[in-house]
């Protein structure tokens, strides 16, 4: 139904007839004749049409579904488009068919939108005829492709793993599918196919990858869906190395086809996990501005200022981030004090750095000489610059600080790529009094004694991929010993009935001569948003759910005849169910 795409339409085209297909984008009517700007998946071409000649013009109306014949002419001059692609040409219709119509629309198909989100996901396929919504389509294509070229090249066999599975444990909430045969038992949809993958390993598959859908039932975010996609891998006989060198692989190639404007080298930069702490005070670092969290527990050791002193004496920390160039009015400076209670210190300290060296901040008059020159020098600090001092535990101290940095933290290049290995994480973390893992269960530590002994501070052969404060990906060497397996399930406080009947299955393929092997799992929509430079996964999810796991234009959740339900064996508490349908 056509000879040309719009972006093929241009110089090249000069003189010759083509046949176009595509959505009426706009229509003007001007000095006699019709502009009609027709757009396809590939851009825009400006047709225009003698009314005289051709009646139908008259019907058009933005998104009438049309093809139109005619010739490729060079734009009157001054009518030209230098700044659009194929704008110094047009094509004068010969033939115009209208192939369909169009309804009134809910929001004009343009990049500069002004809907709610709600009406663009009711009405998705209308707004993914936006430019930009079709190259964040096109870009996500790109990026599967090459992905899968990289892997299949390096001898990595696509497995599809069960999506019907019994519930493992990542962390988050499961979503569940009744069995019919056997009412009252459940199915859970996989938050990874990690078990499986680890069994692979185990069947001697050497190299494995998945494009594959996971699901988690977890509160919402700019960077989270209910299902999302993963670059799942895992290898047999593979050791941590193996696993960051062929991500980096990986990785490289989708910048290269996406972000041909960055140069990426491998290897990426790496921290460990302690390092990134207590440099940046979060595990996925920005690190495409300074800004690092300065150690000055030192410089306030003989400090007269209660407030530092008693925290230093109760075995805190006192540590400080150069915020740059912000105006610290007493407004800004409320906020700010503010803004760190919220994060969890009981205060924060500010300085302004002044000409020679000098600080103004209301705490000043409590310090020593000695103690402004320290925090001058730690901190550097020109002329304006606001100091951010945070006294505390140094957990909390981090934390604050860290949030801080993201928040006030401006990059001088936004579109730069800074890719992190963050390596070493600890194996658990005390969460509510209660141990549990980190990563999760079936991660190798570092010292399977050290282990035993004191859980907390054992590091494990966990890593993590950040781009840009962004935690694209994470993954570790396993376990491939049933013994420590269970001593795992042990720390983390499973008995060995419960082990045994959730993951007993598991733990017996592990006694079968399971080769040594590692993995990892990059969050595929992430990485194919932060490339495209956009602020949530759901620009680049052609069909996502909104922030209640709604999905507005089928409405679904929704409910099920009492047929089905009866079938499963299933009944709906009524005084559970809301009264306005989900959105
Ligand atoms: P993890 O749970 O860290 O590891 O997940 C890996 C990556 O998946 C992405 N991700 C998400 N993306 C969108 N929406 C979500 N709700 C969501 N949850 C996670 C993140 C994350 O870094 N089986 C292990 C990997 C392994 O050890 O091999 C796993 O799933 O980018």
């Amino acid at each position: 139904m056509r000879s040309h795409t719009a972006s093929q339409i241009g110089q090249d085209t000069v003189g010759k007839m083509v046949t176009l297909a595509g959505w009426v984008d706009r229509r003007r009517h001007h000095g006699g004749v019709v502009f009609v700007d027709l757009r396809d998946h590939t851009g825009m071409v400006q047709v225009v049409l003698d009314p005289e000649a051709i009646g139908e013009s008259a019907e058009l109306r933005r998104e009438f579904c049309v093809q139109v014949r005619g010739k490729t002419v060079r734009r009157p001059e001054g009518a030209e488009n230098p700044d659009m692609a194929g704008g110094m040409v047009e094509v004068e219709a010969a033939e115009l068919k209208i192939l369909s119509r169009s309804e009134e629309l809910p929001f004009l198909i343009e990049d500069r939108i002004t809907a709610e989100e709600l009406l663009r996901l009711e009405y998705r396929y209308l707004d993914l005829r936006r430019p930009g919504m079709a190259r964040n389509l096109r870009a996500r294509s790109e990026a599967l492709r090459t992905v899968r070229r990289t892997l299949e090249d390096l001898d990595f066999w696509e497995v599809e793993t069960p999506t019907l599975i019994r519930s493992t444990p990542e962390g988050a909430r499961d979503l569940l599918v009744p069995s019919r045969h056997n009412p009252g038992s459940f199915y859970a949809l996989p938050q990874s196919p990690q078990i499986y993958k680890q069994l692979l390993m185990v069947a001697g598959v050497s190299r494995y990858y998945q494009m594959c859908r996971c699901y988690r039932d977890e509160d919402f975010r700019a960077d989270r869906q209910l299902e999302f996609t993963q670059i799942d891998i895992e290898g047999s006989f593979w050791g941590q190395e193996d696993v960051l060198a062929t991500v980096e692989k990986v990785i490289m190639a989708v910048v290269a086809a996406l972000r041909p404007d960055q140069a990426v080298g491998a290897p990426f930069r790496r921290l460990t996990y302690s390092e990134a702490m207590s440099r940046y005070g979060t595990d996925k670092p920005d690190l495409r501005f300074g800004m690092e969290i300065v150690e000055l527990s030192d410089v306030f050791a003989e400090t007269g200022f209660r407030a530092f002193a008693g925290v230093l004496a109760a075995g805190g920390v006192v540590r400080g981030i150069n915020a740059g160039p912000i105006a610290v009015s007493r407004a800004r400076a409320d906020a700010l004090i503010d803004k760190a209670r919220q994060f969890g210190a009981g205060g924060l300290v500010w300085m302004v750095a002044e000409e020679g060296g000098r600080l103004r901040s209301p705490v000043a008059k409590f310090l020593s000489e000695a103690e402004l020159e320290g925090v001058v020098r730690r901190l550097g600090g020109n002329p304006g610059d606001a100091l951010l001092l945070v006294a505390d535990g140094e957990r909390t101290v981090s934390e604050v600080l860290g949030r801080l940095r993201s928040e006030l933290g401006k990059p001088d290049d936004p579109g730069r790529l800074e890719f992190l290995w963050v390596v070493d994480f600890p194996m658990f973390e005390e969460r509510d009094g209660e141990i549990t893992f980190l990563h999760h269960p079936f991660t190798s530590p570092a010292d399977t004694e050290m282990m035993r002994d004191r859980p907390l501070q054992a590091a494990a052969r966990a890593y993590d991929l950040v781009l840009n404060g962004v935690e694209l990906g994470s993954g570790s060497v396993r376990i491939h010993d049933s013994d420590v397996q269970r001593q795992i399930f042990e720390i983390l406080g499973i008995s060995d009935e419960e082990a045994e009947e959730r993951f007993g299955w598991f733990i017996r393929a592990l006694r079968f001569g399971t080769p040594p092997h590692a993995g990892f799992a990059v969050g595929f929509d992430r990485l194919v948003a932060v490339l495209r430079g956009v602020a949530s996964i759901r620009e680049i999810i052609p069909f996502p759910k909104t922030q209640t796991g709604a999905e507005p234009l089928s409405r679904t959740p929704a409910s099920v005849s009492n047929r089905q339900l009866k079938e499963l064996g299933i009944a709906v508490d009524p005084r559970r169910i809301k009264a306005s349908p989900p959105a």
